[in-house]
């Protein structure tokens, strides 16, 4: 089968296909033929060696964290043969850019009925990423007000929607050129940081989702209401500490880390068929222009997601 790997830590000169036998699938394994695979900056952060403690010495490396597909071998799992599926592997790992993937049945979903495998690829990380964040650690309740500061790329638009499912009151930030387009997500409210610095607001948010990571906790406190949270998805030094100031406060500042979790899935499935949130993508590239394909994710200024074809099933009806 094809797979997409990192030979090295490096630009994406070190990104290859290569030739690699089916993966085999152990004990609560699945393995999925896959057909469509979404991009994510943290594929550009492994293959840059930011995060070698995790992702080791050893290569290749292959590369890719959530897809779309069907189900080849459904092990002892209650999938069938053929049934389509969509999900997020767990760690560092990646191996979706191929075209096969084993993984834990726990960290896929089967897909929902009017998605097309782009469009279903492109949902497994950023909307688990967004909706953890915003429901669980935010707690975000119906009426209350949530600023969503990156508002356009691929965790942006789908919190967007999410926050706006569980009742919240969006403001959005992004670049100007994107203002129309977060408010057609749902953003009640759609400011540009080149034009209304969000810092010099007037505004209190229960929730400020920091999806960019270019705020820190200290710089935004005086936007959180009194038992305000400040939520990035940025791991850098001050949020530790920051973290650890938290017992002595009621305004608290968070971490997400992404998880697959089945439940998580089933709750994007049931709202991705009930329409009440679409998919963005920006760009589906094929498999052979993955080094173009990340080379876009690294200008910082997708639109939702980049996605890569891998299969030949399905397919049809792509979002542009
Ligand atoms: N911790 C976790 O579990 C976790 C999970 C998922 C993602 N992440 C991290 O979350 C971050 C965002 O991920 P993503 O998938 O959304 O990335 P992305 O799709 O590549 O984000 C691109 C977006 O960034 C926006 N942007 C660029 N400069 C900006 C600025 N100064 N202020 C606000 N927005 C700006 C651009 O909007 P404009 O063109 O409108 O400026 C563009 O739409 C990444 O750092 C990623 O590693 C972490």
């Amino acid at each position: 089968m094809k797979l997409a790997i990192n030979e090295r830590y490096g630009t994406v000169e070190v990104i290859k296909l290569i030739d690699a036998p089916v993966p085999k699938i152990s004990s609560n394994q699945v393995l999925v033929k896959v057909v469509a695979a979404a991009l994510n900056p943290k594929d550009i952060l492994v293959r840059k060696g930011k995060f070698k403690r995790f992702t080791g010495k050893k290569f290749p490396q292959s590369i890719g964290f959530d897809f779309s597909g069907t189900i080849e071998d459904p092990g002892t799992s209650s999938y069938e043969k053929g049934e389509q599926v969509f999900g997020m592997l767990n760690g560092w790992q990646g191996r979706c850019c191929a075209e096969f993937v084993n993984i834990d049945a726990k960290e896929l979903y089967k897909m929902p009925d009017n998605l097309s495998f782009e469009a279903a690829a492109g949902v497994p990380l950023v909307g688990q990423t967004a909706l953890q964040a915003i429901r669980d650690i935010g707690q975000l309740k119906s009426g209350q007000k949530i600023c969503i500061n990156g508002g356009s790329g691929g965790v942006g638009t789908i919190a967007i929607q999410i926050a706006r499912a569980l009742g919240g009151i969006v403001t959005s930030v992004s670049s100007s050129k994107n203002l129309e387009f977060c408010r057609s997500l749902g953003a009640h409210y759609s400011l540009a940081y080149s034009e209304t610095p969000i810092l010099d607001s007037k505004d209190r948010f229960d929730v400020f989702f920091d999806v960019f990571g270019n705020y820190s906790f200290k710089e935004t406190a005086h936007l959180l209401t009194d038992q305000g949270k400040y939520i990035t998805t940025v791991p850098k030094p001050d949020i530790f500490k920051e973290l650890i100031w938290n017992f002595w406060r009621k305004k608290k500042a968070k971490l997400v880390v992404v998880k697959s979790k089945r439940a998580d899935l089933n709750w994007l499935h049931d709202q991705l068929e009930e329409e009440k949130i679409k998919p963005v993508v920006d760009k589906v590239y094929p498999l052979s222009d993955i080094k173009a394909a990340q080379e876009y994710i690294e200008s910082k200024r997708a639109k939702g997601k980049i996605i890569l074809q891998l299969g030949q099933v399905g397919g049809e009806g792509l979002i542009s």
